[in-house]
């Protein structure tokens, strides 16, 4: 296998010695880009730039055509699994996904398959190979998976926004009912990462945005066994590179300790967490991805860069972070913030890189 011009991020996430913090943003392709919204018109949807190859692609280096960012991430969507089990995608304008057959009845539930991502996700196998040849090797590409957890929310659910209220009667009423679907879930997202790896994906991440709705237990119980189970049928190599896996799971800030035994390389905090207590629990297990909150992104380059500072002196010295937004880029950030950061974050951290001669 061909060696990447910058693995800046592959060696941050298996803690290894870099130069300085790589960074990325979560969903740095989307609406704050103009050139995103243009492509988005011409493809006609969301949802058929997705399904597109080329506009997938497109898309994808959108964002590395403008700010020096040390990955690129799969331009697709978490919900393509459930979509590909039959449940039908799709977004009403500004309201977000929907699913025109939810989950409602047991013998829907019982009905359900794990998809081949070979036939029924084809295109985005097609996308993440189609990404590696337009990348040349510049730059790692993350692939990406929703989690058993967050996937269900939306199946059960029938879209997002909601209060959790069907998810969590089923969970408390007919626990057995969810943990099939989770099982079911688990074994798809296990051969849909895996399929990605064979087809490119150099990084994988689990995005598990709600996991952080669930009791203390019932995170145990009902999302991280399950990324476990994943992360415990991944191919940990391809082509004799070593294949981080990144864990998120928005709200998980109490949990920690559990995700950074699920068997991740690396975990993904949000905004709300200390990253100088985070490093102090966990950092000597797993590197830490974050997390600046999207919303300094909304203010000045003297703000931006003053909280970059924060975050990698609060990291410190040494190795093991990737730099990143606590949660996704918002549509309304102006693009040029995007580079403030991008551009503050190779700057500010070489400092925390250098080896240490005085001690
Ligand atoms: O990071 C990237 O640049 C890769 C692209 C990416 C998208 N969705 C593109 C997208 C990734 C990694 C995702 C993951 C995803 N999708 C998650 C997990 C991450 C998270 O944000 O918590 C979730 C929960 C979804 C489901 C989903 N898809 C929602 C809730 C929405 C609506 C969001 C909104 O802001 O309106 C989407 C649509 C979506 N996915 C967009 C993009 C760029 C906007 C669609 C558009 O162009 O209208």
């Amino acid at each position: 296998m061909t060696r990447l011009k910058n693995d800046t991020l592959v060696r941050a996430l298996l803690r290894q010695p870099t130069e300085y913090t790589p960074v990325w943003l979560m969903r740095q392709a989307g609406r704050y880009l103009p050139e995103y919204n243009q492509t988005r018109a011409r493809a006609g949807s969301f949802l058929a730039l997705c399904k597109n190859p080329d506009f997938a692609t497109e898309v994808t280096m959108q964002p590395l055509a403008r700010f020096p960012l040390d990955a690129a991430i799969l331009f697709s969507d978490i919900l393509t699994i459930p979509d590909a089990m039959g449940l039908g995608l799709y977004f009403a304008d500004g309201e977000g996904p929907k699913f025109e057959r939810p989950l409602r009845e047991e013998w829907e539930i019982r009905a359900l398959t794990v998809p081949d991502p070979a036939v029924h996700l084809r295109y985005v196998m097609d996308a993440v190979s189609q990404i590696r040849r337009t990348l040349d090797n510049r730059i790692p590409l993350i692939g990406f998976s929703g989690s058993p957890f967050t996937l269900a929310c939306y199946m059960v659910e029938g879209c997002g926004g909601t209060d959790f209220r069907q998810i969590k009667t089923m969970l408390y009423q007919r626990p057995d009912l969810l943990h099939h679907i989770l099982n079911i879930n688990a074994q798809a997202v296990t051969a849909y990462l895996n399929a990605q790896i064979e087809s490119g994906a150099q990084v994988v991440m689990i995005f598990d945005t709600w996991g952080g709705a669930l009791s203390h237990a019932a995170y145990q119980e009902f999302s991280l066994r399950y990324i476990s189970q994943i992360l415990a049928g991944l191919k940990r190599e391809h082509g004799a590179e070593r294949i981080p896996s990144i864990v998120f799971t928005k709200g998980g800030g109490l949990w920690l300790e559990s995700i950074a035994n699920s068997g991740c390389d690396a975990v993904g905090l949000d905004w709300t967490v200390d990253i100088a207590g985070a490093r102090q629990r966990i950092g000597d297990k797993v590197a830490l991805q974050g997390n600046l909150d999207p919303a300094v992104l909304f203010s000045t380059s003297g703000v931006i860069v003053a909280e970059v500072e924060k975050i990698l002196s609060g990291y410190g010295k040494g190795n093991g972070h990737v730099f990143n937004l606590g949660h996704g880029i918002s549509q309304f950030t102006p693009p040029e913030n995007a580079r403030t950061l991008v551009e503050a974050v190779h700057a500010l951290s070489r400092k925390y890189h250098q080896a240490d001669i005085d001690g």
